[in-house]
């Protein structure tokens, strides 16, 4: 169909071969071929897509012509790919995250993206999950007063530095770690749901005793520009007998969230629930559940006794119902291109009027993440980012 967007996948590997499926499902983009430096790697996803296979990105890229690009490099090669594509005219590129491993490659990108006058977009995918968006609501809304403090633990499986990766040439975990592949998903949801506000200064420590070719864990405290403090901390030495876990806490001075966003120790499902303080209008509660509702997320009131005796009060919450099916980033990052803003109506819909992630969060969430693995090189030393 000629309305169809010709869509492209450089980087054909665990990420990139879901990529060159979900742009033959959406109605919006036709795929014309997938690119890898791994022949076996590129025809086999191309043969399973029914596209063409490429061995190199400037192949796809002159052979191809798309109108969209997904770059599923792995970590650290994000630069030239995004590059020879700007440089080849295309203007919508969605980048999986991290954005960059370090902040002279980041700003070349963003000014060589500006330059251009593309739309860049930066695929943290936990943007578009119910639980995300309820939570960004919340906190927007003060039900839960200023933002006081927020907690995320973020481990992988240490299958996924130690196998996962090991069968690629280049071994590309050993230039990585746990801060690109995972605090750069909790840094661009903290700046995403306190911005305007920023990171004022990094605080971070690491070890490394059991990878030996990356870091273990970092621990890391964050001040913000707007008083808040976080404490983040990711790691790939998890024993567990999950391949990801996460779970946050955002404290309000009125009330807190809660966010799991694993399953783990006897716990069904993953789960997400606010609670509020015993002061807060029951009204106004009503009315954030109705809101988030028109929104598409369904949650349940309550009203609980905190499980401890001598306490009398009883406090109200919501909780998230988990949805059956939830659109992909991926598909309303498409309609931003269809529709030429960062917001289309899809988004604005589930969201509200909020842009979806552009290279400017990806700049900035590279360098805080480049201050966290500079702190914790440094020793604990703080770094001030402003
Ligand atoms: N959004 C998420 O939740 C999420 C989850 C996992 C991984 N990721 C990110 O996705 C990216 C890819 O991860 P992956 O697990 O798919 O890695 P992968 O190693 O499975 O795949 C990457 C592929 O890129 C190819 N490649 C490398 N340089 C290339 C180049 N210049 N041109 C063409 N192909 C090239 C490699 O041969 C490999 O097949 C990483 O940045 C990773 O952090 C995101």
């Amino acid at each position: 169909m000629a309305s169809e967007l010709k869509a492209a996948v450089i980087g054909a590997g665990i990420m990139g071969a879901g990529h060159a499926r979900e742009f033959n499902e959406n109605a919006k983009t036709a795929l014309v071929g997938v690119a890898d430096l791994d022949e076996e790697k590129a025809s086999e996803v191309a043969k399973k897509e029914g596209t063409t296979a490429y061995f190199s990105a400037d192949d796809l890229l002159q052979k191809a012509k798309p109108d969209v690009l997904y770059i599923a490099t792995p970590d650290p090669y994000h630069l030239q790919p995004i590059l020879a594509a700007l440089d080849a005219g295309v203007k919508h590129i969605l980048l999986q995250k991290p954005f960059a491993t370090s902040v002279e490659h980041a700003e070349q990108m963003a000014a060589a993206i500006d330059n251009a006058g593309a739309s860049v977009y930066v695929t943290y995918g936990t943007r578009s999950r119910s639980e995300s968006a309820a939570g960004k609501f919340i906190t927007e809304s003060g039900l839960i007063g200023d933002p006081l403090f927020a907690s995320m633990r973020n481990v992988d499986n240490i299958s996924v530095p130690r196998e996962m990766w090991a069968d690629r040439p280049d071994n590309w975990a050993a230039a990585s770690s746990s801060v690109p592949f995972l605090y750069s998903h909790r840094i661009d949801r903290l700046r995403w749901y306190y911005g305007p506000a920023e990171v004022a200064t990094v605080t971070a420590v690491s070890r490394s005793e059991v990878l030996g070719y990356s870091t273990d864990f970092f621990e890391s405290i964050l001040t913000w520009t707007n008083g808040l403090v976080t404490r983040v901390h990711t790691g790939w030495v998890d024993f567990g007998s999950l391949l990801v876990y996460c779970e946050n806490i955002f404290h309000g001075t009125r009330g807190m969230i809660t966010h799991n966003e694993t399953p783990a120790f006897g716990r069904p499902t993953a789960g997400w629930q606010v609670m509020f303080d015993e002061g807060t209008d029951l009204a106004q509660v009503k009315a954030a559940q109705d809101e988030l509702l028109e929104r598409g997320i369904g949650t349940r009131l309550f009203w609980e006794k905190p499980n401890t005796k001598g306490i009398p009060k009883t406090v109200a919450g919501l909780e998230v119902v988990p949805k059956q099916k939830e659109v992909s980033l991926t598909d309303y990052i498409i309609d931003a291109f269809v529709e030429g803003t960062p917001c289309p109506a899809s988004w604005k819909r589930f969201q509200g009027e909020s842009s979806l992630p552009t290279h400017r969060d990806g700049l900035e969430q590279t360098r805080v993440c480049c201050a966290v693995e500079e702190s914790a090189r440094k020793g604990g030393e703080t770094i001030r980012l402003r």
